[in-house]
Formats: C-alpha cells, sequence, structure tokens
C-alpha cells in the first residue's frame, strides 16, 4: 500500500492553485469539490478538476486524488461520473455516517472504472470519518466487511462542531482540542489501524503558524498517525519532513533489528542497557518500512 506524508487540498475551481499543485512538494493532491468551492460554481469545478486529472496521467511523484460532495446531498453523483474519465488515484468520502457509505461509493466506482476501461478496484478511498454526529457511534462498522478500497481514514473537528452543536472544539483553558475531538480523534486511529488503513492527522488550520503545525505532526506522530493534510501550499514541506523517519531514528531501528538477528531463537534481548522484545522489533521494522516508501 502506498502512503502519503502530505495531502494538500487545492480548490477544484481555482485556475491558479491548481496550477501550483504540481511543483508543490505534496505527495498527494486533493482537488476538491465539496467546501471549497461555491454552490455556483459546482459545474465549471467538475470540468476543471476532470480537465486537470486528464493533463496530468503521471502520478509516480504525486498522486491526484478528489474530493466529493457527500452521497447524502444530490452532488455527488454527478461528481463523480463527471471526474472517472481523469482516472482519480481515489476518491475523499466527507461526512460519513458509517461503513455502509464507503461501500456505496465502492459500487459506484465499480460501475464508473467498468465504463471508463480502468482496472476494477484500483480507485482508493480516504474517508473523513467524523463529521457526523452518527459516525462516532459506528465506527464498529467499519470492522466487519469494509470495501478494500478504504486505504485511508481521517477525521475533521470543524463539521463535527457543527454536528454536535458546540460553538468551538477548543478546550477554553487549554486551547487543546476537547473531549468529543479527542474521542473523534482516538476512535479514528484506532479504527484505521483495525483494518490496517493509514490513519492520516487533521488539517490544521491556522496556516501561517509553521511552528504549531510542526508540533501537532510530531504530536501526531508520536500517537500512530501516518501524514496529515494540508490546506496552504506552505505547509507540505513542513508534513513531510516531520513525517519522515530522521537519521537517528534510522540509526536505531538498524540497530535493534541487527541485535535481535545476532541472537536467533532469543525473543528478549537487551541493547545499551534497555530491555527489547518483540513490540521493538515490530516498530524497528514498521519505521524501516516507512523509510523505504518515502526515500522514493
Ligand atoms: N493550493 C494551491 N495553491 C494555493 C493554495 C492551495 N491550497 N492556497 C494558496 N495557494 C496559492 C495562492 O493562490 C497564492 O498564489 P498566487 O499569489 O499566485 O495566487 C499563493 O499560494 C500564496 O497564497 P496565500 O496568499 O498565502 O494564501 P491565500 O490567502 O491566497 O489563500 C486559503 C488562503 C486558505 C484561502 C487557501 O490556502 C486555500 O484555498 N486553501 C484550500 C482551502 C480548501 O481547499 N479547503 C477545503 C478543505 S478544508
Ligand atoms: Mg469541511
Amino acid at each position: 500500500m502506498r502512503l502519503n506524508r502530505s495531502w494538500l487540498f487545492v480548490p477544484g475551481d481555482s485556475e491558479r492553485k491548481l496550477a501550483k499543485g504540481p511543483d508543490n512538494p505534496a505527495d498527494a493532491l486533493i482537488l476538491d469539490l465539496e467546501d471549497a468551492v461555491s454552490d455556483d460554481r459546482q459545474e465549471i469545478a467538475r470540468e476543471m478538476t476532470r480537465d486537470f486529472l486528464k493533463a496530468h496521467p503521471d502520478r509516480s511523484r504525486q498522486e491526484l486524488w478528489v474530493r466529493i460532495n457527500p452521497l447524502d446531498t444530490p452532488l455527488s453523483l454527478p461528481d463523480l461520473v463527471a471526474v472517472m474519465p481523469g482516472a482519480p488515484d481515489g476518491i475523499v468520502l466527507p461526512k460519513v455516517y458509517s461503513a455502509a457509505d464507503v461501500n456505496s461509493l465502492a459500487t459506484m466506482l465499480s460501475a464508473l472504472e467498468t465504463r471508463e476501461g480502468l482496472e476494477l478496484g484500483s480507485t482508493r478511498i480516504l474517508c473523513v470519518a467524523t463529521e457526523t454526529a452518527q459516525s462516532l457511534l459506528t465506527f464498529h462498522t467499519y470492522l466487519d466487511n469494509v470495501s478494500s478500497r478504504l486505504t485511508a481514514l481521517t477525521w475533521g473537528g470543524e463539521d463535527l462542531a457543527a454536528a454536535l452543536g458546540a460553538s468551538t472544539n477548543r478546550h477554553p483553558d487549554t486551547g487543546d482540542y476537547d473531549t468529543p475531538f479527542q474521542l473523534a480523534k482516538t476512535l479514528c486511529l484506532t479504527t484505521a489501524r483495525a483494518i490496517d488503513a493509514q490513519p492520516v492527522g487533521v488539517v490544521f488550520v491556522d496556516f501561517r503558524d509553521l511552528e504549531g503545525l510542526e508540533k501537532e505532526c510530531q504530536r501526531d506522530r508520536h500517537s500512530g498517525f501516518i501524514g496529515k493534510i494540508a490546506i496552504h501550499p506552505a505547509q507540505s514541506e513542513v508534513i513531510n519532513r516531520a513525517f519522515t523517519p530522521t537519521d537517528d531514528e534510522v540509526a536505531h531501528a538498524k540497530r535493534v533489528i541487527a541485535v535481535f538477528e545476532d541472537n536467533p531463537g532469543l525473543g528478549t534481548v537487551g541493547l545499551d542497557g534497555k530491555m527489547l522484545d518483540m513490540p521493538h522489533l515490530k516498530q524497528a521494522r514498521n519505521l524501516m518500512a516507512l523509510v523505504e516508501q518515502f526515500s522514493g
């Protein structure tokens, strides 16, 4: 499974911003047909997005995904019909209620891939898993036969605040996400890991604060997230750096792997006066797998 560190949102109806996408270091662009596009520009956004996809068929450095409108609006199906001729790498699905939405989208994608002569199952899905009140109560549905197209989950705190009737998603004293949003983050991470999908960190909306972004990336990474959604071109580089293992981390992981290889048959070994066992070996191997992904 290919992992992306930075996923940059680009409004699907903005010629200027679309033109900036290919030179941006983001591992993936998310061409947006939803909230970044006003109602009267939906049709033009679909056309521009399809044309952009067709004009950029080489996705080896940067994948091209499309965020469609929610499935419970009449906009989503025309969005898909319009963009599938451009063979997007994946679809970002907002405002889901449960895994049933992901599976409905998967069925539509099968029909459209067949129509377009694309490989069946090749279009992946990233779902924004926490934008409705219902979504927080239905995470268990992902454990039961969700489409294998679902390769990544992220969460959202903005729409969720509106859905919960909250005037802010921040705790008044600490400035951190308040408890319902911490829950959303935790459920997103846990569910993604449970189904072997990529857990992607939430948008950092204060796009001038790159230091704050860097801090939040480190926190996300320590929690287990891989990568983060960006809304401004300057955020991609910070995100890429933060989610690329450092030289020190790589050196340490190599030593951990080596010490187990040098002691075959042992489940527990010592290194630098500390005990290492299987979870440490697993973490070291995970880190080396990330290095392999991101060095290409
Ligand atoms: N993708 C590509 N280019 C972008 C961009 C993006 N997401 N955001 C800004 N740019 C471009 C701008 O057009 C500008 O280039 P220009 O001078 O040639 O026009 C340059 O980068 C610098 O932009 P800046 O002036 O710093 O920001 P802004 O005030 O123009 O835009 C936002 C701020 C938030 C409106 C803009 O970043 C944006 O549209 N982000 C995406 C929003 C989105 O998709 N939201 C939905 C998901 S939550
Ligand atoms: Mg939104």
